[in-house]
């Protein structure tokens, strides 16, 4: 599709979707064939499940074919698929082109690969291209990263998991996003890697200690330019990597963990789907009303950060105003 025209207003979330394999690894699935316990995993993550199977587009186009169905569209009414992940399919084409295939989906479509920053610069991008006078994209983070972790090495296999999470934006008079914060620093790239056909290595300690440090810069800069304060959060939405990131974090931003949403204790660390799976936790448990304001915020290779506060213009679960 082409377009001219810069369009006034911006964009909400009109449908959204999650997909999960149904292979669940547990814990004690790892402590009878690895040197590790299910205590140490708990403690020093907790996590205590992650999905494992099926493809990338496979868990996409489940993800996004639900949000299409809540949204009442189908792919004609998509003007564009953006997929965030870090474990294609393929590297030649994008996953988003098999997505855009199945889904029947009129516009383009193409890959962002931002680690687990990728949703939050895909929902920055896709109120871009509704900018520029777009109807509806298709937003989807999906990921299978058990296909590129070592499922022998304790150091990274009780981390990672698959899993998708998918979001329609639609054109409307009364923007969602407040604010926005991108940012990346390529020197600290090789801390976490996976080279071309390779495995996942990373070092533990220091993106631990990076990730806490640009969350939370990150969430401040957000929140100014929103011109909002962490008290005025009605909900947190954080990448889904380890529950003592999050808990160090929301702690040094004043933000009380009932207003936290996590899922990594049953699906791991899913990288870009992380925070559309703890976002569409937390809509359809009621946790968002109109007009609430909800921080997402995320870190990940690159080293790579992304928050956004979002005021929630966008649709609410029946009965849950
Ligand atoms: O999406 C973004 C990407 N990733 C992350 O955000 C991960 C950030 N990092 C982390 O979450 C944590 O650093 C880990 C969970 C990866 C590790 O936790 P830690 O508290 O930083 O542990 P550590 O790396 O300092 O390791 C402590 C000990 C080591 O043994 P020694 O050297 O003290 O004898 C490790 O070899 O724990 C050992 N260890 C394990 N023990 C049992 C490492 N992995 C395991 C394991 N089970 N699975």
């Amino acid at each position: 599709m082409t377009t001219q025209r810069h369009r006034d207003g911006g964009a909400t979330i009109i449908g959204w979707g999650t997909a999960l394999p149904d292979r669940i690894v547990t814990n004690a699935d790892f402590e009878a064939r690895l040197d590790t316990t299910d205590e140490w995993i708990t403690e020093r993550t907790g996590i205590r499940e992650r999905r494992h199977g099926s493809t990338t587009a496979a868990l996409a186009v489940e993800a996004g074919r639900a949000a299409l169905d809540m949204a009442g569209l189908t792919g004609d009414d998509i003007d564009f698929v953006l997929l965030a992940t870090t474990s294609p399919d393929y590297q030649i084409p994008s996953t988003a082109s098999q997505v855009q295939e199945e889904l029947s989906v009129r516009g383009g479509a193409c890959d962002i690969n931002a680690a687990c920053s990728g949703f939050v610069y895909g929902l920055v991008q896709a109120h871009g291209l509704i900018a520029m006078g777009l109807q509806r994209v298709l937003l989807i983070g999906a990921e299978t990263l058990s296909r590129v972790t070592d499922q022998q090495d304790r150091n990274t296999a009780i981390l990672f998991g698959d899993g998708a999470g998918a979001v329609v934006l639609e054109a409307c008079e009364n923007d969602q996003l407040l604010s926005f914060d991108l940012g990346s620093d390529g020197s600290a790239r090789t801390l976490l890697d996976a080279p071309i056909g390779g495995y996942i290595a990373m070092n533990g300690k220091e993106v631990f200690r990076r990730a806490v440090t640009v969350m939370v810069d990150s969430a401040r800069v957000s929140m100014a330019d929103a011109g909002i304060t962490s008290e005025e959060l009605a909900l947190v939405v954080p990448h889904q990597a380890n529950i003592r990131i999050i808990e160090a974090a929301c702690s040094r931003l004043d933000i009380t963990a009932d207003r936290v949403s996590t899922v990594l204790q049953e699906t791991g660390n899913t990288s870009s789907a992380s925070i559309p799976l703890a976002l569409v936790r937390a809509l359809e448990n009621g946790r968002v009303a109109a007009d609430d304001l909800v921080l997402l915020v995320g870190f990940g290779a690159g080293m790579s950060w992304a928050s956004a506060v979002l005021r929630w213009t966008g649709r609410i679960p029946e009965g849950k105003s």
